[in-house]
């Protein structure tokens, strides 16, 4: 997602840290892709620790059908990771992390213990790299450039490496006209792009990557780990809620234990215009996510946040932001080399917004230096022009999370950049100024992307299910509003309990609550689920946000504010 759209990690740049939307490497050792399709035996082995280096895990090829209607497209085979049960076993609790484009591998390698706990140490815990993801799965993550220099080369000095730049509300005319000014520029790029990806020796893999062939797999991966037929058991975070609610529509007899949290609306994404106004519903939330951050830098101080000054209010921390914003918009409207863009600045904001564990050592680290930097700027001592995907300046980034999120979105082929840019505006005007024109962000590649994958999903996501399942959102997600998930929660009537954690970021990852943790390991071990239309658990509240500042203290300043 740039940020990733759905998962707890970041934008290319920063996936590894944060993804939804955001977008390995293992050496199971397992058998080796055959033209086998009947139910095969994993062989577990060591994960090769590039991919995991947690000794307590293990890892195991699986093949699969690239085209489970038509076996004679050839094989594909997944990366499988697993932690073992810590009592008797029951069986498998699959786990996919978000993104999508996160590799299930790597995030197993550092939530295996919280899994674990969850689950009450009943189940082995089994992650994978799904198709299009990752570096050991075939068809692994999606390339459409050969090298860095090429990819940087392709988009040197465009909204893709610089952002947009606005401020307020986007409802400055120069702005505006700035950003329509570009969307010739940016048509042409991103079908130049299009071109490229169906043109690479990935191109062939574009319409097998998706979420209906992956709930497949998931079923696949069940029949042989836990037997045909068996119960599936599932945890899907983010872009994995969307997995999720695909499979048990898809395969509703299958449901075993299934949990999904930070969700997305299932019946949104795919009969949308994901690309248009389909992702603003996403951004509800996303302001008031921003307001908790700067309430609690504000609360914490400058002993605990060095960006507030003594006696300063959640209003003025804000106002002082907004300034930096405001400086590093002019200075590159006047200067279009500058090295530091309000984009740019906006983009990784953006992502931050998501984990709320992080926000401390954002402010202490890098949003002080983009002070600096911006301070420099504004002075005249221009530097280095500095990219929204820092970290690609020496490899090529892949777009699996647009391969993925593309290939399962409407085929939107008729809209053009114009009409995303004008969707962005309307954003920027209705629900997020702070973070809708974040760009770039993997569903505005959609309307130009050249394939839909071979089999997709539209509903309907009211079957009658099993076994019921639970669903999890936060109060505010910068992401998955709560809405999300209570849109399929409703649609599953009897089928699923609500449950809300009372606090920010993406996903009850963001931040710890033993409440949380009991009710998924009530219902993974007992199949108990709270009773009555919506439980709200609290964050743990000597988890400090800030120094001194915890989840509850920062909710009670919030309430009066208007971001
Ligand atoms: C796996 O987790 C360990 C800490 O448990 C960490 O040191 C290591 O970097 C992680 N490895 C990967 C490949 O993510
Ligand atoms: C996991 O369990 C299997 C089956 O009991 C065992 O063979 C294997 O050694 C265990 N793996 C680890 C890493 O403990
Ligand atoms: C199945 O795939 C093969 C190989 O790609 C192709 O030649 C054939 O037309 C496909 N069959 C159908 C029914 O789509
Ligand atoms: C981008 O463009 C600038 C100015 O035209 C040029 O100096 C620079 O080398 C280009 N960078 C890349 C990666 O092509
Ligand atoms: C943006 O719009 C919101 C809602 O209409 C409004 O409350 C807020 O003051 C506006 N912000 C700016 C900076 O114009
Ligand atoms: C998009 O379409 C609209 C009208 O259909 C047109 O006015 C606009 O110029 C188009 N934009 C681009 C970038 O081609
Ligand atoms: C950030 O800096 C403040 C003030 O120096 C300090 O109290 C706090 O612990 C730091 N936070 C992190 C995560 O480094
Ligand atoms: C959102 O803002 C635009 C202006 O960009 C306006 O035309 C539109 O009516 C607004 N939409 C809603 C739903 O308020
Ligand atoms: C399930 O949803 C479909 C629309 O997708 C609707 O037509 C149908 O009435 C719903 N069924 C129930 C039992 O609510
Ligand atoms: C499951 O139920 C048993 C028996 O009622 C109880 O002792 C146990 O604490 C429950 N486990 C969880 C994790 O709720
Ligand atoms: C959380 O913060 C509130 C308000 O500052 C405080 O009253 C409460 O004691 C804190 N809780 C813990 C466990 O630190």
């Amino acid at each position: 997602m740039e940020s990733n759209v759905l998962s707890m990690k970041f934008p290319h740049a920063l996936c590894s840290v944060v993804p939804l939307f955001c977008g390995g490497k293992l050496l199971g050792i397992g058998k080796d892709a055959a033209a086998s399709q009947s139910v095969t035996t994993v062989q577990w082995g060591p994960c090769d620790p590039v991919l995991a280096l947690d000794s307590a895990l293990q890892c195991a090829f699986f093949e699969i059908p690239l085209d489970y209607h038509n076996h004679s497209v050839g094989v594909a085979r997944l990366g499988l990771v697993k932690a073992n049960a810590t009592r008797e076993r029951r069986g498998t609790v699959f786990m996919n992390p978000g993104g999508p484009g996160v590799s299930g591998i790597n995030d197993l390698n550092s939530t295996s213990a919280l899994l674990l706990d969850q689950t009450g140490g009943y189940y082995d815990v089994v992650s994978w790299d799904p198709r299009g993801v990752g570096t050991v799965t075939i068809p692994g993550d999606v390339f459409c450039f050969d090298s860095a220099e090429e990819q940087q080369a392709f988009f040197n000095g465009t909204i893709e490496v610089n952002g947009i730049e606005m401020t307020g509300n986007f409802t400055d005319p120069a702005d505006i006209q700035n950003l329509l000014a570009q969307a010739g520029t940016m048509q042409k790029q991103y079908d130049g792009l299009a071109q490229r990806c169906s043109q690479h020796s990935d191109g062939k893999y574009l319409q097998y990557v998706g979420t209906a062939a992956t709930a497949r797999d998931l079923a696949a991966m069940a029949d042989a780990l836990d037997g045909p037929g068996s119960p599936v058991n599932y945890i899907g975070l983010s872009y994995g809620t969307i997995l999720g609610s695909w499979f048990i529509n898809m395969f509703p007899e299958r449901v075993g234990r299934v949990v999904i949290d930070g969700v997305v609306d299932p019946a949104r994404f795919g009969t949308v215009d994901i690309a248009l106004s389909g992702w603003g519903a996403q951004l509800v939330d996303a302001d008031k996510v921003y307001e908790a951050f700067f309430t609690g830098c504000a609360l914490a101080g400058p002993a605990g946040c060095p960006i507030a000054s003594a006696g300063q209010t959640p209003v003025d921390v804000n106002n002082d932001i907004q300034a930096l914003l405001q400086a590093a918009h002019d200075t590159a409207r006047a200067n279009p080399s500058a090295p530091v863009t309000s984009g740019q600045i906006r983009a990784l904001l953006r992502t931050i917004m998501y984990v709320p564990t992080t926000w401390g050592l954002f402010v202490n680290t890098t949003l002080s230096q983009f002070a600096q930097e911006v301070q420099a700027e504004s002075g005249g001592n221009i530097t280095r022009r500095r990219s929204i995907r820092e970290r690609d300046e020496k490899e090529t980034f892949p777009y699996s999370t647009e391969a993925i999120i593309c290939g399962d979105s409407k085929d939107n082929t008729g809209a053009n950049m114009t009409d995303v840019f004008e969707g962005i505006i309307s954003t920027s005007n209705n629900i997020s100024s702070m973070f809708a024109a974040a760009w770039p962000f993997a569903t505005y590649y959609c309307p130009f992307w050249p394939v839909r994958a071979v089999e997709r999903y539209e509903g309907p996501f009211n079957k009658t299910l099993a076994n019921p399942i639970l669903v999890i959102g936060n109060t505010f997600d910068p992401a998955t509003p709560f809405s999300g998930a209570k849109a399929v929660a409703d649609e599953l009537g009897d089928h699923a309990a609500l449950v809300r954690l009372n606090g920010f970021g993406h996903t009850s990852q963001a931040e710890p609550s033993a409440c949380i943790s009991n009710i998924i390991r009530a219902y993974m071990v007992n199949g108990t689920l709270p009773q009555g239309d919506e439980t709200v658990c609290e964050v743990d509240a000597d988890f400090e946000v800030f120094p001194g500042v915890n989840t509850s203290a920062i909710l009670a300043s919030m309430p009066a504010m208007d971001v």
